[in-house]
């Protein structure tokens, strides 16, 4: 791996995948860089994975979850001051950390920025007999600007259809006492819970690589936070999945991850050269 860290101008095209630790390229970026960020860090699962080559994925915290939220609130401050004023992140969590990342983010970003507890739901895994099955992640949502954001309202599924009546036109309404109440051509507005499959075994998106997401949860983070042209960054990009999908939805994008594994994926999958952190960045 080979090309420096870019410097900010270079995302004026593209895109650009950093290999190494992603708080000392977040220090070296300029304020309001990015317009979203989507971040998928390790979960406090207290797992260590090896791979075929020997590369490790350790997510065990000395220190426990304090050790945890030492690691990650640096990384939060700084995603805080890398948004544009239009700007939002998305944080990806699960039961084990979501809670306590939640009154992070309120302190660096103010309550008042919160906009939604997304719930990703999936039935993918075993079940217990000694509790619910815990069948979903959480993913939070903050607006650097609650008001200022891009929010670009998202259809999906359908309406229920009983006791609703189609127009010669075929339109979908209700009678009501005001008169006919119209449903909306392309469906119901999404909420803030999300049924979206995880990837199977066998899907052809798969790559490999261990904890990949799916890319239409990212394709739906990227279409109602982002338009055409902004900036959309990953310091936790694994495979490349965000990067993927703001690519061939028209968003420039910036991906780092410190697996040399993950960072070999994710150039393959994006067709990049990835950069490397100079000394010069990690001494910081
Ligand atoms: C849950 S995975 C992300 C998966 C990704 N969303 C995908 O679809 O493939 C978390 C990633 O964070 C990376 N990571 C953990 N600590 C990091 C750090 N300090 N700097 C950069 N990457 C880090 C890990 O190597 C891992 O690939």
């Amino acid at each position: 791996m080979g090309k420096p860290v870019p410097h900010d101008t270079e995302f004026s095209d593209a895109g650009a995948l950093v290999y190494g630790d992603n708080l000392p390229l977040m220090r070296a970026l300029s304020e309001g860089t990015c317009d979203l960020i989507y971040l998928d860090p390790p979960f406090k699962t207290l797992k260590v994975r090896g791979s075929r080559d020997g590369a490790d994925y350790d997510d065990r915290w000395p220190g426990g979850t304090q050790g945890y939220l030492d690691f990650l609130r640096p990384r939060l401050i700084e995603v805080h001051r890398l948004l544009s004023e239009k700007g939002s992140l998305y944080l990806h969590l699960d039961w084990r950390v979501v809670h306590y990342a939640k009154v992070e983010l309120d302190r660096i970003f103010g309550p008042d920025n919160f906009l939604n507890e997304i719930i990703w739901s999936y039935r993918t895994g075993g079940l217990s007999k000694r509790r619910f099955a815990r069948k979903h992640d959480t993913i939070l949502l903050y607006a650097k600007s609650n008001g200022n954001h891009t929010f670009n309202l998202v259809r999906a599924g359908a309406f229920r259809t009983d006791g609703l009546k189609h127009d010669r036109r075929g339109r979908l309404y209700k009678n009501t006492r005001n008169g006919p109440l119209y449903f909306h051509s392309e469906g119901p507005a999404l909420t803030d819970v999300w049924d979206i499959p995880f990837l199977s075994t066998v899907s052809s998106e798969r790559t490999g690589y261990p904890s990949q997401k799916p890319e239409a949860l990212l394709a739906r983070i990227i279409e109602a936070s982002s338009d055409p042209g902004d900036l959309v960054a990953d310091f936790f990009c694994g495979s490349g999945t965000t990067c993927a999908v703001a690519a061939r939805l028209d968003r420039r994008w910036l991906g780092c991850d410190h697996s040399e594994e993950a960072v070999a994926v994710a150039a393959l999958r994006l067709g990049t050269e990835p950069h490397e952190q100079g000394r010069s960045l990690t001494d910081t």
